[in-house]
């Protein structure tokens, strides 16, 4: 029988990494040392304390059930918590925060409880691929906001013409940003949130990078700003954090009528999350944070390493002090793609196409410093002695 794929999946933009992948693949083949600093996923492992707390959770059959669908009381608490401490922010726990399979899932979702067929949702490009294709599930559209240089790669909302502006029902942000590296400031998202209870959009605030960072400087928010839970859901994620990318554990916090109408698809679609998971979760929210800043620190020194061997290969890198990823110009006359390709084949090393993320990435290119030093100490020698 001929199956044939849904419009909504064959609507979905090609897979930009495929032809990369390939490429990568063929070069291993040749018997070449490949060092892949494509993929955002950390290579430390969780820290200790929080596996012996999902070890004793995973012992206990109370755990072994259905979870509550929204999380555990004791966990949406926690997350309060942590808000109070780190943001200085009061949320009602059981109203205002809900459990996430990862943050992923719940920025997939999300679109599926406000978005009717044709409304618009504005997102960044060049940007993480999933607000475009949530939006593409519940049938909108998007309308894309370029991140440029010249702005910070911060989006330009108030350059969007009125008439999509009009039709415009959410509005999606991510600082720390991936994959350009740039953070936004509290003002950034004072004036951001004024926008969205002018023109009465939704902002969903993608902050799974908040706490990558080794500025001494803490990202703000969205929810600092006095308002704000009126219309801003914020997106996050122990992920990046504690180095539990396959844990699959995050949140969503924010204006509680937002955050019921996620509850809502979620309940019809998942049973929430593991409970001993929870529980490891809850070990990493309130446990010692050490490993936090050591994980800063780590990006930092790994960050030194490859700028050093970039800037020597004669290429510019945007500055940064948050997330992992190094984001920089292509040399001029080359196209991203044509420039990883290159790189690949002439010095083993996977760099991710800045386009892949969006047209404005074009000229770009990005790493993710996911590797041992030692190997990112080969990969800087090796892109250090690249002439374009
Ligand atoms: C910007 C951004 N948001 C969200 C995620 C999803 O993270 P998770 O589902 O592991 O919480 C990622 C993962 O790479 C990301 O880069």
């Amino acid at each position: 029988m001929p199956i044939e794929f849904s419009e909504r999946l064959k609507t979905l933009p090609p897979y930009l990494f495929k032809e990369l992948d390939r490429v990568r693949d063929e070069v291993r083949a040749r018997g070449v040392d490949v060092i892949d600093l494509g993929v955002g996923d950390p290579d430390r492992p969780t820290p200790v304390h929080i596996i012996e707390a999902l070890k004793k959770a995973a012992a206990d059959p109370a755990n072994h059930q259905y979870p509550v669908y929204s999380g555990m009381n004791s966990f949406l608490e926690v997350v309060a918590d942590w808000y109070r401490r780190r943001h200085g922010v009061e949320l009602t726990a059981k109203t205002e925060v809900c459990s996430l399979i990862g943050s992923k899932e719940g920025l997939a979702q999300f679109p599926l409880a406000f978005i009717n067929p044709g409304d618009i949702t504005l997102a960044p490009e060049p940007a993480y691929p999933v607000y475009r294709s949530g939006t593409l599930f519940a049938g909108g559209i998007t309308h894309f906001m370029p991140l440029l240089e010249k702005n910070g790669f911060l989006p330009d909302y108030k350059a969007v013409p009125e008439d999509i502006l009009k039709k415009t029902k959410l509005l999606w942000v991510n600082y720390p940003n991936n994959p350009t590296g740039a953070y936004a400031d509290l003002d950034f998202y004072k004036e951001l949130v004024d926008f969205a209870l002018k023109r009465n959009i939704i902002v969903a605030s993608d902050a799974a990078y908040s706490e990558v960072t080794w500025s001494g400087k803490p990202h703000p928010s969205i929810l600092e700003v006095p308002g704000a839970k009126q219309i801003a859901v914020e997106f996050h994620s122990l992920s990046k954090t504690y180095n539990m990318t396959g844990w699959r554990i995050g949140w969503a916090a924010g204006c509680p009528e937002l955050i019921r109408g996620l509850g809502l698809v979620k309940s019809n679609v998942d049973s929430g999350v593991f409970q001993a998971v929870q529980y490891a979760a809850m070990e990493a929210l309130n446990g010692p944070q050490d490993s936090v800043k050591e994980t800063g620190e780590l990006y930092k020194e790994r960050r030194a390493i490859i700028v050093d061997g970039l800037e020597a290969a004669g290429l510019f890198v945007f500055p940064t002090e948050y997330t992992f990823y190094v984001w920089f110009k292509v040399p001029k006359g080359l196209k991203s793609a044509d420039f990883a390709s290159r790189v690949l084949n002439e010095s083993g090393v996977v760099v991710t196409p800045g386009n892949g993320f969006g047209p404005s990435g074009e000229g770009w290119a990005r790493l993710a410093l996911v590797q041992e030093e030692v190997r990112l100490k080969e990969a800087a020698l090796r892109l250090s002695k690249l002439k374009f």
